[in-house]
């Protein structure tokens, strides 16, 4: 199987206007990005609460690319059944959010998405290598997860290791946290293909300047593809 590993630009609608998803993400995807990023907090894996399943059900069909779901929960496997309901196109769990994270990626595949495993800035890649043929994207987090606007975390070095231990398995290597144009093309050159921005997509605009999106995008995936082989 062949993937995709051209840059995708996938923003956070962390930085969106909370009462106006639905408009948001109508915005981002006319705007040029090829992902929706929809981050899942629950107030007890990391310090901060967004939205539920219903919310992200209701985004649904405004989502015309892929709807790419970060959980940051624990528990996670009770919960699998409801984003699947919800249309999550990838769902992805931390590895940090329960010791059983080959269960909760079987979980994921079986309910019929694509499933990513995310990585704290604290956990190696090694963490991973019995994963990699159990899931479809890894999402090495460049800020510890729970808000929008953090600074950039360099984790180029277990993006190389990542790359290298995937080999060529269908394997996503996802960036998120602090994607901009400066840092979007050190992670693009180690080997990443999805970079999650949110205040980097969203500063400056809103559904009446969308054009602003479109601009912000362009610069970050003209900054990744300028370093990438
Ligand atoms: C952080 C979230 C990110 C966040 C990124 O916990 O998982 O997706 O929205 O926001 P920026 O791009 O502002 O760092
Ligand atoms: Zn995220």
């Amino acid at each position: 199987m062949s993937l995709d590993r051209k840059i995708k630009i996938a923003p956070s609608i962390l930085s969106a206007d909370f009462a106006n998803f639905g408009q948001e993400i109508q915005a981002i995807e006319a705007q040029g990005a090829d992902w929706v990023h929809v981050d899942v907090m629950d107030g007890h894996f990391v310090p901060n609460l967004t939205f539920g399943p219903q919310a992200v059900k209701a985004f649904r069909p405004h989502v015309k690319t892929v709807m790419d779901v970060h959980l940051m929960i624990s528990p996670v496997d009770s919960y699998i059944d409801a984003y699947g309901d919800a249309g999550a196109d990838v769902l992805t769990a931390h590895i940090e959010a329960g010791p059983h994270i080959h269960r909760t990626l079987q979980a994921i595949r079986a309910a019929g998405m694509k499933a990513g495993v995310a990585l704290n800035p604290g956990t190696p890649a090694e963490s991973v290598a019995h994963l990699l043929d159990l899931t479809d994207l890894i999402c090495v987090m460049t800020v510890n997860p729970g808000f929008g606007g953090q600074k950039f975390i360099d984790m180029t070095g277990k993006v190389r290791q990542l790359r290298q231990m995937i080999g060529d398995r269908p394997v996503h290597i996802e960036i998120d946290g602090g994607v901009d144009p400066k840092t979007a093309p050190l992670v693009a050159e180690a080997g990443a293909d999805v970079l999650v921005a949110g205040s980097a997509v969203f500063k400056g605009g809103s559904v009446t300047t969308p054009e602003v999106y479109g601009e912000n995008i362009r610069l970050i995936r003209d900054a990744a593809q300028g370093h990438w082989a």
